[in-house]
């Protein structure tokens, strides 16, 4: 599959889950033979972008793989900065959050 300029090494995607697909199981997934594993969603919010919670979603040090990373928000410009934030913060895809079951 293609995305982009990027190939995935097959079509089997793990969907972003908020409280699920932090990096260690994102890399487990890889590792188990996901061709890309989204993140948990990140705020579009630049308020939040500092908290531990934030920092530690961002952080991709050692990620293999296509890193694919979820925005949620609803104004249009934050969602543009949240995901040129996020590009260069090492996100090679940006998904946006169309609604999820997750109550947040
Ligand atoms: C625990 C949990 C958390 C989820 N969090 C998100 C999320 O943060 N963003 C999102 O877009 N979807 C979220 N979803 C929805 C999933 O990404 C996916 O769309 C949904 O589980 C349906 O996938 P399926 O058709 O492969 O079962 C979540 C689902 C679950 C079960």
């Amino acid at each position: 599959m293609q995305i982009g300029p990027y190939t995935l090494d097959n079509n089997l995607i793990v969907a972003p889950m908020a409280g699920v697909t932090d990096r260690p199981f994102r890399q487990l997934c890889r590792k188990m033979g996901a061709g890309l594993a989204v993140s948990e969603m990140l705020s579009s919010n630049p308020k939040v972008w500092k908290t531990d919670k934030s920092l530690n979603r961002m952080d991709h040090m050692g990620e293999t793989g296509i890193r694919s990373v979820q925005i949620a928000g609803a104004d249009p410009d934050l969602m543009a900065e949240a995901a040129a934030f996020n590009e260069k913060n090492g996100a090679q895809i940006i998904d946006i959050n169309m609604g999820c079951p997750a109550k947040k």
